[in-house]
């Protein structure tokens, strides 16, 4: 392990210091190796690589063998940032030993240092039977995509009336008590996620939950304009690369059409 490797105890001592912890996507060697040189601390490879990696329409194809391939790839590439594998659908809800077994290939197979998966209270015993494997677990509460049919939507707000608050409150809670070493608080109103932020020990990573979480999580293909579909409107984008790797495509093309590539 290289001597500067983030760990997954770490992330809780950076909320006990103050400081911001950074999570992005990553899916393969080159993208876990600009997120490593960045400094950024975590690289998630999340299931949203159905959507922006493989072109579902949504996260719910993913399967077991697409995610090991691709965390193999970024663990080879990242060398500081921790790397958490995302379990897809289905590989958690059927039995904790088949949740146990899978995350276990995260770590044997692809060489993950976390996994993640979804959900609050009703996944808090799987949790536990992950952590007591050995193995950190992140959570993820608020809007949990691999329920989009659920939810009725794609990334509905949640926790909007009280009583919906109150429940993503109580399902951060009871991941804490369950051993996880972080919290993704996707699609939360903002002072909700301040509010669990001050509750929890373990810091929260946001998506679309406002500054007042410990730690922020985008996807990579949305920062760098690299989905061509859509862009979520919290997101704040850094570069536009679609359109310049296009012209790049274009004048190659051009070129080789016009005899002005190769030269004599
Ligand atoms: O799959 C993913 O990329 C995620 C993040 C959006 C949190 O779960």
């Amino acid at each position: 392990m290289a001597k500067d490797k983030v760990t997954a105890p770490d992330l809780v001592a950076m909320k006990a210091r103050g400081e911001k912890i950074t999570f992005l996507t990553a899916y393969d060697y080159p993208s876990a190796r600009l997120l490593d040189e960045a400094g950024i601390d975590v690289a998630l490879v999340g299931d949203s690589l159905g959507m922006v990696v493989l072109g579902y329409e949504n996260t719910l194809s993913v399967t077991m063998d697409d995610m090991i391939r691709h965390t193999a790839a970024v663990a080879r590439g990242a060398e500081r940032a921790l790397v958490v594998g995302d379990m897809p659908f289905m590989s958690y809800q059927v039995s904790d030993e088949q949740a146990v077994e899978n995350a276990g290939r995260f770590m044997q197979e692809a060489g993950a240092q976390a996994v993640k998966l979804e959900g609050g209270e009703r996944v808090a015993n799987t949790v536990r039977r992950i952590v007591d494997a050995g193995i950190p677990v992140v959570g993820h509460a608020g809007f949990l995509p691999q329920s989009v049919h659920q939810f009725g939507g794609v990334r509905k707000k949640a926790g909007k009336d009280s009583e919906a608050a109150a429940k993503i409150k109580n399902d951060a809670a009871v991941l804490e008590d369950a051993g996880v070493s972080a919290v993704v608080l996707e699609a939360v109103p903002a002072d909700l996620a301040g509010e669990i932020t001050e509750d929890l020990t373990v810091p929260t990573i946001g998506i679309g939950a406002g500054p007042h979480c410990d730690g922020q999580v985008l996807v990579m293909h949305d920062i760098i304009g690299m989905f061509d579909r859509f862009v979520p409107p919290f997101v704040k984008q850094y570069a536009n690369l679609w359109p310049e790797i296009l012209d790049a495509y274009k004048s190659y093309n051009e070129d080789v059409k016009e005899g002005r590539f190769p030269e004599k």
